[in-house]
């Protein structure tokens, strides 16, 4: 035998020198539920060891996760059911908890990025990212509302807007508000395939957000399909999004894979709420060693071509990469 592929395995030393792929904390965008209120830490049954939390409680958490080396953060709302509505107003009401909280965080803490989803859902009566008529979802019609919501945003000092409800024509609609109201500088992080899941029930729970008729099969994409994933993909780098990402991650390495081979902008991956929830379950039941596996999974994410990655297990991997 003259090629013995152990060679270049046989100590900590060499193996950490061929390592080919490389994941610490700088990229990791760790997802956040917030809700309004004071002295909230409220645990999101379905997705343990991940809150709502009041901006007062939050602030500290933030703190500690700074000093864990975590800098990026996506925020969500948990709105109050009474605040809901058909054209989901509340998104861009002037007193908006949410938008107040993007406010003090950046004021707190000037050197964090903040990332904020653009979709109606969290806002909608009905439960779904567009307007919905007749049991149908819009799209022309949703788009008014969502720049509407990127404006407010950009206005409240968030620095990445993540359009994540997979109409079309969205990144061209919400560049373009943004451009002409002199945000030129906020990104746009575009849900670019995010495919119909079954992995975002814990995030659905978190926020109360799930479809109250139908399902998103309209709009999210079919999980059978790749080419269907450059198409989306070339459409958002033609309307001028500056990352595309690929929802959920795990069952959509070969998609991360693909947009990274073909595309010359950053590709991301969000490593969804029931992807994580399947591994606090297994560990609870002592059937795997959480930390080992997070750590695995967050590099198959790398290696697949992802540059940033959501994800709720930033905190106790930034944990275990400091051990
Ligand atoms: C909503 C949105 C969803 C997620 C992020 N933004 C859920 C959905 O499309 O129903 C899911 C994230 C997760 O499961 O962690 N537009």
């Amino acid at each position: 035998m003259n090629i013995r592929p152990r060679r270049n395995r046989k100590s900590s030393a060499i193996r950490a020198m061929l390592e080919e792929t490389k994941i610490g904390t700088e990229h990791l965008i760790y997802p956040i539920f917030l809700k309004d209120g004071k002295g909230i830490k409220d645990e999101v049954s379905s997705l343990p060891n991940n809150y709502r939390w009041s901006i007062d409680k939050l602030i500290p958490e933030i703190e500690e996760c700074l000093k864990l080396g975590i800098y990026t953060y996506d925020i969500f709302p948990a709105v109050d059911e009474a605040l809901k509505d058909k054209i989901a107003s509340y998104s861009y009401a002037e007193d908006n908890f949410y938008l107040n909280a993007i406010r003090t965080l950046k004021d707190k803490f000037p050197e964090i990025v903040l990332m904020s989803d653009v979709a109606m859902d969290p806002y909608s009566s009905d439960g779904h990212d567009g307007l919905v008529e007749d049991g149908k979802i819009l799209n022309d019609e949703t788009l008014p509302i969502l720049n509407k919501m990127a404006l407010a945003q950009a206005q409240a000092g968030i620095d990445i807007i993540g359009p994540s409800d997979m109409m079309d024509g969205r990144v061209e609609s919400i560049r373009e508000t943004l451009d002409i109201n002199g945000y030129t500088y906020v990104s746009i992080m575009s849900y670019t395939a995010k495919y119909a899941s079954a992995f975002y029930g814990p995030f659905r729970d978190a926020l109360n957000s799930a479809p109250k008729s139908g399902d998103k099969k309209t709009y999210q994409m079919n999980p059978a399909n790749k080419r269907e994933a450059l198409l989306e993909a070339e459409l958002d780098f033609l309307e001028g999004a500056d990352m595309l990402m690929v929802k959920p991650a795990l069952c959509y390495l070969d998609i991360i894979h693909v947009l990274k081979e073909n595309f010359n902008i950053p590709i991301t991956a969000y490593n969804v709420s029931g992807e994580c929830a399947m591994v606090y379950a297994a560990a609870e039941k002592g059937w795997l060693n959480y930390d080992i596996a997070v750590a695995e999974i967050l590099l198959s994410i790398r290696r697949a071509g992802a540059d940033g990655i959501l994800t709720y297990f930033a905190k106790d991997f930034a944990k275990f990469k400091k051990k």
